[in-house]
């Protein structure tokens, strides 16, 4: 695609490299502290913690600045219309290698929108349930003492870890399949001859 360059720009990569190692942070230093590995380094992990849970929170609302601000208005090609739900079961078959290709009627695949939306949602609810292991008594003050409340804090939290490892995973699997010149275009800004 001769224009495929302006599909990515350069913020948005720049976004999602800072998102990619946050993740990637974040989930080692919370298996961390909740299998209590390395634990002589307790203090030096959840330090760390706290500084990628501002970086990626941060980054979170410039994208999403980004999404409606920019001249890009990157945020609509988030929106799941009839025709994606439509489109649902031959993405699908595709996807199981049940049929060559799929009707390509938006910039993401309908499965691959959900999956984006889904990232930024579980983003926020990841960073409330994270602060409520911190204030416990405020954030999940309905659920009555808080010594118990934190527990299914912490818990509710690392479940959520989950998601992001099997999500990021299913990602990173589609996205060297799917398109390994997306890939390069996506990281290192690297166009192939076709895209040129
Ligand atoms: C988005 C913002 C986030 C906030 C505000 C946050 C906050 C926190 C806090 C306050 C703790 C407790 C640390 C302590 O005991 O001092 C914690 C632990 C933890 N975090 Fe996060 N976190 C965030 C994102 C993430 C992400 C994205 C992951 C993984 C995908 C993650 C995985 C974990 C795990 C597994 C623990 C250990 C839970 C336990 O104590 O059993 N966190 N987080
Ligand atoms: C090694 C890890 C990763 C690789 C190889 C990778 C690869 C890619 C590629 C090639 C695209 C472009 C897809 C397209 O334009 O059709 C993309 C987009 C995207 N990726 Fe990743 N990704 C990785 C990690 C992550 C992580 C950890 C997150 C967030 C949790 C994430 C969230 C997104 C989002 C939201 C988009 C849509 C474009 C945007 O808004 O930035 N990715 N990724």
């Amino acid at each position: 695609m001769k224009d495929h360059r302006q599909d990515i720009p350069y913020h948005l990569r720049v976004m999602h490299w800072i998102h990619l190692v946050s993740i990637f942070a974040l989930v080692f230093t919370g298996i961390c502290i909740r299998h209590h590995i390395f634990d002589r380094y307790l203090v030096l992990q959840k330090r760390h913690h706290y500084y990628f849970m501002v970086i990626i929170l941060i980054n979170l609302a410039a994208r999403f600045i980004y999404a409606f601000r920019d001249e890009t208005m990157t945020y609509r090609d988030f929106a799941i219309g009839m025709e994606d739900i439509r489109n649902i079961p031959q993405v699908l078959r595709y996807y199981l290698f049940l049929q060559d290709d799929y009707p390509h009627i938006a910039k993401y695949a309908a499965m691959q929108k959900v999956a984006y939306n889904l990232f930024w949602i579980m983003t926020i609810v990841q960073g409330y349930v994270g602060f409520a292991i911190l204030r416990p008594g405020i954030l999940f003050g309905w659920g009555g003492n808080p010594d118990v409340t934190v527990i299914w804090a912490r818990s509710i939290h690392a479940a959520i870890m989950w998601f992001f490892i099997i999500m990021t995973t299913v990602h990173m699997y589609i996205a060297t399949i799917e398109g390994f010149s997306l890939l390069k275009l996506m990281l290192f800004g690297i166009e192939t001859e076709e895209q040129q």
